[in-house]
């Protein structure tokens, strides 16, 4: 590795949930944590401090079901408060986009459970209303919960769900590209609104779907909503190599976060894909204070206090999609009981990676899931922040960070006060947004229309 220093910038995104709780399930315990999350104005307000801080992305996560595997119930979850709500995501992104003018708005839609035309229309939509700022990160979902909200009893096999993704993207990236960029004439005179020629059929007639189109909403702002995908499994990666612009991790260290990047980005460029146009960012909780000893004991409370260990129970159940309630804290989590689980094996897997040689626990498991901060956690001041982000970026670990707020909107508001200013010195941060769309601000090429280029009208 040379000396040099990237001349390029660190891409932020903010990590949020439109629920009772952050992706830290014991958040709505916390004194400061807000609670106006079924107000429309609280959703503005965390993205206008989000587009204060120079954020490039204000990130939605989704589930389709309560955490309800544990004990085949959703009690627990509803009992501790360990994300039983979840909204849908069309109406806050929209309210997001009025509040403010720069900041990038991306929201998860399942490919398991939803219709490429109906994702295609809605990220097309936000992407001209908000002028150029919609994201869609791509989940293939779950567990069974999910599936009997959409009468499946049984949550489709992991490779099978990539599969059915695989067609679903390219059936949602050629209805963006089915209206060319300069279809519409609008010539009053003529009478000619649009030139049919430059708006096409698509007559997709896959495995999984059949879709004629063309979709009822025009070429977007951004030619193509930015990709976002997060696989962590062999499949899941190859998968996120081939089509996202930003990809997300979870990693446990920076050792494993070097060697994840360095993997992915191979992936990527043989995908036939240029490495720097795609973004890799781990996700990392950020808890900054004043002083270290401020930061420490905020980290004491959401270590120690706020998490009840069958909220932990309910949530690692949910994302594993296996059932631990027949077991107890101090129960081994065995090679055997990884292999069955059909959920995100990775975490586990990251966990086993992240603790060395102790033996795995399903405390520890469960701890690890509730709170995630037994995963990248920074801690301590602007500066010290600061100081781990760069390490991290120089050496090639990451392009950037998903930053998890331990609580809302106070997990923000810290970081935008106390750690952008520190970024923004180094360099690493923007002090003004310079593009117009998402994609620009990201560095990010404006992708080519597939029928333009083919000149010529052509099923997929
Ligand atoms: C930062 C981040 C955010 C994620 N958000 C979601 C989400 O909102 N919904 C979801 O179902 N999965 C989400 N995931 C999980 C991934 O989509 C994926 O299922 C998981 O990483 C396992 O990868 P695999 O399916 O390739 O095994 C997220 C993962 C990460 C790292």
């Amino acid at each position: 590795m040379s000396d040099a220093r990237r001349t390029d910038q660190l891409t932020l995104v903010a990590f949020m949930q439109a629920s009772n709780v952050s992706v830290y399930s014991g958040s709505w315990r916390y004194p400061s944590n807000t609670s106006d999350y079924l107000d429309l104005r609280y959703y503005q307000r965390i993205a206008r401090v989000l587009e204060e801080g120079r954020f490039d992305l204000m990130f939605f996560d989704d589930r389709l079901a309560m955490p309800a595997i544990y004990g085949d119930s959703a009690d627990e979850a509803v009992r501790y408060g360990a994300r039983p709500i979840k909204l849908d995501l069309t109406a806050i992104l929209g309210a997001a986009a009025a509040a403010t003018e720069h900041l990038g708005l991306g929201a998860t839609y399942s490919t398991t459970y939803y219709e490429p035309f109906h994702v295609a229309r809605t990220f097309a939509t936000l992407d001209h209303l908000s002028g150029g700022r919609a994201a869609w990160n791509v989940v293939t979902s779950v567990n069974d919960a999910e599936a009997r909200n959409f009468g499946v009893d049984q949550h489709t096999e992991h490779d099978r769900r990539y599969d059915r993704a695989e067609e679903f993207i390219e059936v949602v990236e050629h209805l963006w590209d089915s209206w060319e960029d300069d279809a519409i004439v609008a010539d009053r005179e003529s009478g000619v609104f649009a030139e049919p020629d430059k708006v096409h059929e698509l007559n997709h007639r896959g495995e999984f779907f059949s879709v004629r189109g063309p979709l009822t909403v025009p070429r977007t702002p951004q030619g193509r909503p930015v990709i976002i995908q997060a696989g962590q499994s062999g499949r899941g990666r190859d998968f996120a190599g081939k089509w996202a612009d930003l990809i997300f991790t979870g990693d446990p260290s920076q050792a494993v976060a070097a060697e994840h990047y360095a993997q992915q980005k191979e992936i990527i460029r043989a995908a036939g894909r240029d490495g720097d146009q795609v973004k890799i960012l781990p996700m990392v909780y950020v808890i900054v204070g004043e002083t270290e000893a401020i930061a420490r004991e905020k980290e004491s409370v959401f270590l120690n206090e706020l998490v009840h260990p069958n909220a932990s129970l309910a949530l690692l159940s949910e994302v594993t999609n296996h059932d631990f309630s027949g077991y107890t804290l101090d129960d081994v989590v065995t090679d055997e009981l990884v292999d069955s689980i059909s959920g995100i094996r990775g975490l586990v897997q990251g966990v086993k990676r992240h603790i060395g040689d102790q033996p795995l626990t399903l405390r520890v498991l469960a701890n690890h899931r509730a709170t995630l901060l037994q995963g990248p956690r920074f801690v301590g001041t602007g500066r010290q922040i600061a100081d781990q982000m760069d390490d991290w970026f120089q050496s090639r670990s990451c392009d950037g960070f998903v930053v998890a707020a331990t609580h809302f909107p106070g997990a923000f508001e810290d970081f935008t006060r106390l750690v952008v200013p520190e970024l923004q010195s180094r360099g690493l941060m923007r002090t003004e947004y310079t593009g117009a769309t998402l994609r620009e601000n990201l560095g990010l090429a404006r992708p080519a229309n597939v029928f333009a280029e083919r000149g010529e009208v052509v099923g997929v």
